[in-house]
């Protein structure tokens, strides 16, 4: 099994990503364009879904129409930065259920410490999409995602805003079942493990705590 791996080329994504990108961009500012590009990201991430005829009576006939079929989602942001996108998420999912995962990467080993993981108890049955607005070094989303399948997930999909090239190699290695779907591939990891050019720290960010 090989990933599919999408990176956007919407120029309203790419344009709403330099915003964010912007060390001048306050934290409310970055906390809408983390929503809005969530929202276009999940766009393009049930792209797949199925969808069956149903009967409906228009105003003017009777008609089949295509309607959502299969499995019903479940959204699980990587705390904290990935809370950031749920609700941008839901503005068009709004029937999924949210999980949680708290992972934070330690500062000089950059291994990510879980704290914190509560999901819907029929994760196995859902379509899971799982949020987190950076993938760095890997650490976190494989480390997530391995915990969401110890917990039975089975169709599991990972969305970020931003992406380093050995995070993503990472990711599809460890999780080849797993399609993943990116705002923007950025250059390299700095020797503090950062994205270059990247955006800083997304959780400080949105959450405004530096
Ligand atoms: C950030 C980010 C990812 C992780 C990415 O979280 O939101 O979860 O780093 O880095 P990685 O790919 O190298 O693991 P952080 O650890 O800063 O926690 P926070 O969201 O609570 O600030
Ligand atoms: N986590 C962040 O928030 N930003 C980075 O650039 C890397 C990891």
């Amino acid at each position: 099994m090989s990933n599919t791996v999408f990176i956007a080329d919407h120029p309203l994504v790419k344009h709403k990503i330099s915003h964010l990108r912007d060390k001048k961009t306050g934290t409310k500012e970055f906390k809408e364009l983390v929503s809005e590009i969530a929202t276009l990201l999940c766009y393009e991430a049930t792209r797949d879904l199925p969808t069956e005829n149903v009967s409906v009576e228009t105003p003017i006939t009777a008609a089949e129409v295509p309607m959502l079929s299969g499995r019903k989602l479940a959204l699980v942001p990587i705390l904290r930065a990935g809370l950031g996108m749920v609700d941008g998420m839901l503005t068009l999912l709004p029937a999924a259920k949210i999980g949680h995962i708290g992972l934070y990467r330690n500062e000089e080993t950059l291994e990510p410490v879980e704290y914190y993981c509560k999901l819907p108890a029929d994760i196995h049955e859902r379509e899971v999409i799982v949020l987190d607005p950076m993938l760095a070094t890997g650490g976190s989303a494989c480390d997530a995602i391995t915990q969401i399948k110890k917990r039975g997930a089975k169709h599991i999909k990972f969305i970020c805003i931003i992406a380093a090239p050995c995070g993503l190699e990472r990711l599809q290695k460890t999780h080849p079942d797993v399609d993943i779907y990116i705002g923007q591939l950025d250059d390299h990891l700095n020797e503090n493990g950062y994205i270059v050019p990247g955006l800083g720290d997304a959780g400080d960010r949105i959450f405004g705590t530096k």
